[in-house]
């Protein structure tokens, strides 16, 4: 496999599109009148540090949730059917739906609640999603899916809305319906994401600070480990909860405004745990800051010597990472320069899910093959992994 290029992506776009409008003239014995993509996406630095009011680094990548839609014939209904699990469920305009089975639809319903509360009379519609973003892979499928139906509302409606305010409506969405009290990181990036690189995301102030990814020589290698482990989702709020303890005892409003002298100061009244967990919070912001400029200086050594750190903090201080993730990075580091691997970490909220190693574009398929081959030496399973170049925020592609 070799590293993927521009108009490759469009064609995969275009391939994703053609079977959206299939799928859905099939389904529903018309052709759709709109089709809207939104991105899954890569964090290159800068995890469990978005609802503290800390620093991330994501990108958008080349991996899209599609929608086709039309308005329905009938009813006062949204109509969803999903390719993935061929299956389709009514959700109610009129009042706030009530979340339910089957789960997958919570994160559709909390798209319709957001909208309805913000006070848009929805108009009844017939739709189709389908996605190559891996589900449950630790890439925003999540976020994707909200963040394309939010773009396909918002188009019915005629009623563009603002960028940040589409990401807190899904947010909201994932918060109320899904049940996870995730920051604003994925949705944001779904939203914003562009082309030219990464987005240095402020999550306290909310401010975005585009960070080419300077040329081509250099790309990000995603290896989906193909392990989620079931104590993810409870464990994620733990970990916020205890932030915010962390941030009650600093006497701080949000635990990224924290400085790390503040923290070392206060080790004993923390105690070991909430000490690790504020440690990892206030470094990471420091990477994240740093590695945003060595990226748009094309400084590779400095960015992938912060992306190792920042797996040993998650891996250590706020323990996240699972075995999986541990041996990918250090299979990476063991490439080391020499085979063109400048750094690696793993990315997203953790516990299963991907890595990403920043690596010379042409070594990449080498380094996606040898990862491959000693991963499934050690624990006997398949690894998938591919290139990822940025890309571009939610959109539409017809109507
Ligand atoms: C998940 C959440 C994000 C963020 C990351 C960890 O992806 O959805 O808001 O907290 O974990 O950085």
């Amino acid at each position: 496999m070799t590293p993927i290029a521009r108009d490759d992506h469009d064609k995969r776009v275009a391939v994703l599109s053609g079977t959206a409008a299939s799928e859905f003239t099939e389904k529903f014995g018309r052709p759709p009148r709109w089709i809207v993509a939104a991105p899954g996406r890569v964090n290159l630095i800068g995890d469990h540090t978005d609802y503290s009011g800390g620093l991330v680094l994501p990108m958008a990548i080349e991996r899209y949730t599609l929608i086709a839609a039309a308005p329905a014939r009938e009813g006062r209904r949204l109509q969803l059917h999903s390719a993935a699990v061929n299956q389709s469920v009514d959700i109610p305009l009129d009042a706030p739906p009530t979340a339910g089975e089957p789960s997958w639809a919570n994160y559709a319903r909390g798209v319709v609640a957001g909208f309805l509360s913000r006070g848009h009379a929805l108009p009844a519609l017939d739709a189709l999603v389908v996605s190559d973003v891996p589900l449950g892979g630790g890439l925003s499928s999540s976020a994707a899916f909200e963040v394309a139906l939010a773009t396909l509302l918002e188009t019915a409606l005629g009623q563009p809305m603002d960028l940040i305010e589409k990401a807190r409506l899904c947010r909201e969405a994932e918060h109320q319906y899904a049940r996870v009290p995730c920051g604003i990181m994925d949705q944001l990036i779904s939203a914003m994401g562009n082309e030219s690189g990464a987005l240095l995301i402020d999550c306290h102030t909310g401010k975005t600070r585009p960070v080419p990814f300077a040329g081509a020589k250099m790309s990000l290698l995603i290896a989906n480990s193909e392990v989620r482990h079931s104590l993810g989702a409870g464990a994620y709020a733990v970990r916020r909860s205890e932030c915010v303890e962390a941030a009650r005892t600093l006497g701080v409003p949000e635990l990224g405004q924290a400085k790390l002298a503040q923290v070392q100061a206060a080790e004993a009244r923390l105690g070991g745990l909430l000490f690790r967990r504020a440690r990892h919070v206030v470094t990471e912001n420091e990477r994240a800051a740093a590695a945003a400029q060595a990226f748009e200086r094309g400084d590779w050594h400095t960015a992938g010597s912060l992306m190792y750190d920042s797996h040993r903090s998650l891996r250590d201080d706020f323990e996240v990472s699972s075995p999986e993730l541990d041996t990918l990075v250090e299979l990476a580091a063991d490439i080391g320069e020499g085979g063109g691997v400048s750094g690696a970490r793993m990315t997203g909220g953790g516990f299963g899910g991907c890595t990403v190693t920043l690596v010379a574009t042409e070594r990449a398929a080498a380094v996606g093959e040898r990862l491959a081959e000693r991963y499934r030496q050690r624990h006997q399973r398949a690894l998938t992994w591919f290139v990822a170049r940025p890309s571009r925020g939610a959109h539409v592609l017809q109507g």
